[in-house]
């Protein structure tokens, strides 16, 4: 079977060297942007539950890079007693047990997180990116960079939990287009190529590439927005049990949610806390704090339902005239800031609308940042997967505890963000940077 998967343009060791520097000292400016921005003993604190510290967060950035890049790949000494490592280590200490850990002090987490920083570019220089496929095309670097960033949309998900004063500040993102667009996209139906296998930095939950058969489905023009999801509300959504699954409303019974999280009503203003400052929700942006089950409520009570995950990823990747899988909804071209809202450099998505340089072949827009989309699949392998390079990077989290979400939000990197990037959570969380769009069969007849 013929898998249509256009391959990567071939870059030389040199070329990829400097990809992975530049991408590492983005990830780094914006560890001290979001740490630097707390005072330390704001920084040790717990903020909420669900985060760590993050004086832990920060720390474990560095030992990760260390074990992989200097003990792994350099064949280097440890920097600190061996000790050290196990207060970092994820699967050892649930997030809610991180602050009575004996962890590094800041200062110390600051230094620690350089030195490792700076030897690390002294292990690149003298490592070959071929003939090891840990090193094959930089994957273990990108690994790593896509992992500081990916603590970077944690960590700013913890400044949004904060109570306190201000502290982060960001550029509006841009406005809408103006063009009048169509509520929905028909997408054909017929195969297209999930997933990738030639993609260096992919990570072993896209790999590898595969056909899927995907029959014909509507799919929102942009993702749904605070205005639409007003009327869900208005219209006593949170109130009448028909439009939530069992697990759902069980749950909005038992937390008693009205409304997405942060939101606040002022007689019928609706007002929302985004990074310590109250403003009025604006009527455009697409929906953002929201759960599975609400976004799956929301879809039910529109008429509509969530899409899948296949769904979801050929409407972003799959070129209707050339039969291939784009790595982006608008070709194989890196994300630039007038296609894509990532990367923190607006602190909020942008409204719907907004990126036309960024639409799909068929129109679609903003599948790429802005909003994490919740869709409606299980977080299951791929036929063929395997584990890479470790099982706890993916494949301890397969089943259905967790739903995928798909496509990035505002908050995060471009280097953890691509057309086959894959990311998930528990269905009833809330803090992640996430909303979602609708889609609906196709009639017989249509696609
Ligand atoms: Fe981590």
């Amino acid at each position: 079977m013929r898998i249509p998967e256009l391959g990567l343009a071939e870059f030389s060791d040199d070329q990829i060297k400097g990809r992975i520097i530049a991408d590492l000292e983005r990830a780094r400016a914006r560890t001290r942007l979001l740490t630097d921005a707390l005072d330390d003993d704001e920084l040790a604190q717990q903020h909420s539950r669900l985060m760590s510290p993050l004086v832990w967060d920060l720390a474990h950035i560095g030992n990760q890079e260390e074990l992989w890049l200097l003990r792994d790949v350099g064949g280097r000494e440890p920097i600190l007693p061996e000790t050290v490592d196990q207060l970092y280590d994820a699967f050892q200490h649930p997030r809610a047990d991180r602050p009575a850990l004996p962890l590094l002090d800041p200062q110390s987490s600051r230094e620690y997180i350089g030195e490792v920083r700076a030897r690390v570019i002294d292990v690149l220089e003298r490592t070959p990116l071929h003939g090891r496929r840990l090193t094959e095309g930089g994957f273990v670097f990108g690994m790593v960079a896509q992992h500081e960033q990916q603590h970077a949309e944690t960590m700013l998900a913890t400044h949004q939990l904060r109570q306190g004063n201000p502290v982060l500040d960001g550029p509006a993102p841009p406005l809408a287009g103006g063009d009048a667009l169509p509520a929905e996209v028909l997408v054909p139906g017929g195969p297209f190529t999930m997933g990738t296998s030639v993609h260096p930095w992919a990570l072993d939950n896209e790999r590898p590439a595969h056909q899927v058969q995907v029959p014909a489905f509507w799919l929102d023009t942009v993702p749904v927005s605070n205005a639409d999801y007003q009327d869900f509300i208005a219209d006593g959504g949170y109130q009448q049990r028909c439009w939530w699954s069992p697990a759902g409303w069980q749950h909005v019974q038992q937390v008693g949610l009205e409304a997405p999280l942060f939101w606040q009503q002022d007689g019928r203003l609706w007002l929302r806390r985004r990074f310590g400052r109250l403003e009025p929700v604006p009527p455009d942006e697409p929906v953002m704090h929201v759960c599975f089950h609400e976004a799956e409520a929301y879809a039910r009570w529109a008429g509509r339902r969530l899409p899948t995950e296949s769904e979801w990823e050929k409407a972003a990747r799959h070129d209707p005239e050339t039969g291939f899988a784009r790595q982006y909804p608008w070709g194989d071209d890196e994300a630039t800031p007038d296609r894509a809202n990532l990367g923190q450099d607006h602190l909020q998505p942008a409204a719907v609308g907004a990126y036309p340089a960024g639409a799909s072949p068929l129109g679609i827009q903003q599948l790429i940042g802005d909003v994490w989309e919740w869709t409606a699949s299980d977080f299951t392998p791929y036929p063929g997967f395997s584990p890479w390079p470790y099982r706890e990077y993916s494949e301890v989290f397969f089943g259905p505890d967790y739903k995928v979400l798909r496509g990035g939000s505002f908050a995060a990197d471009r280097v953890a963000c691509r057309g086959t990037f894959r990311n998930w959570d528990y269905p009833i969380r809330r803090q992640i940077f996430a909303g979602f769009r609708c889609a609906r069969d196709a009639s017989p007849g249509e696609g």
